[in-house]
């Protein structure tokens, strides 16, 4: 009898592992099995992809509710600058990744990311526990590299 199942090739783990794509101008469009820790909400959310606002001027946070071009937000993200940036070479994992809010500061993802900047065969690098930039004023996109606390970033809650 023919052996259907599918081929245990790894690519349904990485499937699953959680991945951040960095908009160029916009968002970061993050995947996976994720749980997101909502201030003052009763139970993190779950989610599987989510747009969240890295630019800092969302009514909705922490999604993006499309306020980077009203104020004309930029940041390439042609690329990583990994000088900045600890880059353990943990092997991917698909485990749920749990998304923290900072209050008026980054999100952390509590788990092994994979980030990719830029258009397809862009960089990609993989990381843990990325704290990555919500208020648009970091010089180490798509890192915080705490420029938050020297601007009036407010996160409104979440
Ligand atoms: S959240 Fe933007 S620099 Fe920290």
């Amino acid at each position: 009898m023919a052996d259907f199942s599918p081929a245990d090739d790894g690519q349904e783990e990485l499937l699953k592992a959680c991945t951040v794509h960095v908009h160029s101008d916009g968002p970061l469009l993050v995947t996976g099995d994720l749980r997101i820790g909502i201030p003052g909400g009763d139970e993190p959310v779950a989610e599987t992809r989510v747009f969240l606002c890295r630019c800092g001027a969302s009514k909705n946070k922490p999604f993006c509710d499309g306020a980077h071009k009203e104020i004309d937000f930029e940041d390439p993200s042609e690329s990583i600058d990994i000088a900045n940036a600890v880059d353990d070479g943990s092997s991917l994992k698909s485990a749920t990744v749990a998304v923290t809010l900072f209050e008026n500061g980054p999100l952390l993802l509590d788990g092994v990311a994979r980030i990719e900047c830029g258009k397809p065969d862009g960089q990609i690098h993989q990381f843990s526990r990325p704290a990555l930039c919500r208020c648009g004023a970091s010089k180490n996109k798509p890192f915080c590299d705490g420029m938050h606390n020297r601007s009036d970033f407010t996160a409104e809650g979440s």
